[in-house]
């Protein structure tokens, strides 16, 4: 009985010597380097929060940079896996600008054996493979193609309110599949829904605008519907509740609209939307397209819907989205993407050894990552101050040359940024 005892205990403690052996072996990587780093837990690091769902991988990297305040980078663990994190500006624009060519591969971990559409994909590819499906898609960004599918695009809004037309007046009309319920006269839409059914139409409808013929390719535009659908019927999303809880924001912004249409005679058109004061900012071409297509179903007959904001002090969706609509709001969803940047984390894998231009003098090793904590900058008070408080001065024309670099990151940075945003820039 006694010797059995034994054997248990002495079974038990091996088996727990060489779990927290297993669990720990590479937690010393960044103290042997004399790295500032964060104390990592057994098989976890500094994943705990995140495994267990209690915090999301953006907000845990709010927590990281914060508790390594007054370091230019310093070291996490993604369970076993060591990262570096980058939190100074400067660091950032060498690695994702000037030393890209260490940096070209972003971190994802699906192979395109076991997931061969997105594995295929411009946000997966790697290497050379990369820098050739970039250079063949970037044509096909270009103004003619963009108007060529504007009138697409548009078609995607009349669709849209053809079938809201038909919800307001056809009351035995079953609505299926969205997320609309009808109160007497009142359409009470969930808007993330809505924004989202209206975003992944108007990139299919882009994307088969565009004709596209190999295989590869059907990659991409499978991709591009991951990548754009979410973040822009989010981006919308946001913005339009942002402008909900400030009334005062919004009135000032339907001011400068009233003023927009009253000079463009009430018509917006595609040249007119591209030609607008604002348009050099930073709001990616398939949001106008969006805007633009919104404007068409408020000018139709939005009038009518009175969306469930309308009884309380903040605003109906027909204000709402002819704010989110007109283009001298781009500071308005500049600030939105600020406050809530749909992509919150930026990753690179090194491919090239590269020494940090700062102390101490860390070398990656191909293979290693790094983290770019964007949500993180963008609400740090060094860079925004007050940076809770959803304010579009700080991007107005005055205030923009304040912004340090690579401290707004919405849409990534470097050759290897969103390229919906160089979409945009191509117009
Ligand atoms: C509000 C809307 C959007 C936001 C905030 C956004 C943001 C981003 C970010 C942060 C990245 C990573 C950049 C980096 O690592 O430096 C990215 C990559 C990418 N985005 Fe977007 N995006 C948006 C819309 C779109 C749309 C509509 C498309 C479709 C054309 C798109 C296509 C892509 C692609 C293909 C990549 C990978 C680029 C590459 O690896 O070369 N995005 N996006």
């Amino acid at each position: 009985m006694l010797e059995s005892l034994w054997v248990w205990t002495l079974a038990t403690g091996l088996i727990s010597i060489i779990g927290y052996l297993l669990g720990t072996w590479t937690h010393d990587h960044f103290s042997k380097k004399n790295v500032p780093h964060l104390k990592p837990v057994p098989f976890f690091g500094n994943m705990g929060s995140v495994a267990f769902r209690i915090v999301s991988l953006p907000e845990s990297l709010v927590d990281w940079y914060n508790r390594l305040k007054g370091h230019k980078y310093g070291g996490v663990y993604e369970f076993l896996n060591p990262i570096i994190l980058l939190r100074d500006p400067e660091l950032i624009k060498m690695v994702t600008v000037k030393d890209f060519e260490h940096f070209v591969d972003r971190g994802v971990r699906i192979s395109e054996e076991v997931e061969p559409l997105f594995g295929k994909g411009l946000f997966s590819l790697k290497g050379q493979r990369w820098k050739d499906m970039r250079s063949t898609l970037s044509p096909a960004f270009t103004s003619s193609k963009m108007k060529n599918m504007f009138v697409l695009i548009t078609e995607c809004g009349k669709q849209l309110t053809d079938f809201l037309e038909k919800c307001i007046n056809d009351k035995n009309m079953t609505i299926e599949g969205c997320k609309i319920e009808r109160e007497g006269n009142i359409l009470a839409v969930e808007m993330k829904d809505l924004f989202t059914r209206y975003t992944n139409d108007v990139i299919a409808t882009s994307a088969f605008g565009i004709k596209w013929e190999d295989d590869d390719i059907t990659a991409q535009v499978a991709l591009f519907f991951l990548a754009g659908f979410d973040t822009a019927s989010s981006l919308l999303s946001f913005a339009s509740q942002l402008l909900a809880m400030h009334p005062d924001i919004q009135s000032r912004l339907q001011d400068e609209i009233d003023q927009t249409l009253k000079v463009d005679g009430g018509n917006l058109t595609y040249e007119a939307v591209h030609g607008m004061k604002y348009l050099d900012m930073v709001v990616s071409a398939p949001h106008i397209n969006i805007l633009f297509t919104i404007y068409l179903l408020i000018n139709n007959f939005l009038d009518y819907v009175i969306f469930p904001f309308h009884k309380s002090p903040l605003v109906s969706l027909y204000n709402l989205l002819k704010a989110i609509f007109v283009l001298s709001l781009v500071i308005y969803v500049t600030e939105t993407l600020r406050i809530y940047p749909p992509i919150g984390i930026l990753e690179r894998r090194c491919v090239q050894t590269y020494t940090l231009p700062a102390e101490p003098h860390y070398t990656l090793n191909p293979g290693d990552f790094v983290y770019i904590p964007v949500y993180a900058l963008h609400h740090d008070p060094d860079y925004f101050p007050d940076p809770e408080k959803f304010d579009p001065e700080r991007f107005s024309d005055e205030n923009k040359g304040s912004i340090k670099a690579c401290t707004y990151l919405p849409f990534g940075s470097g050759p290897r940024n969103c390229i919906g945003k160089k979409y945009l820039l191509s117009v």
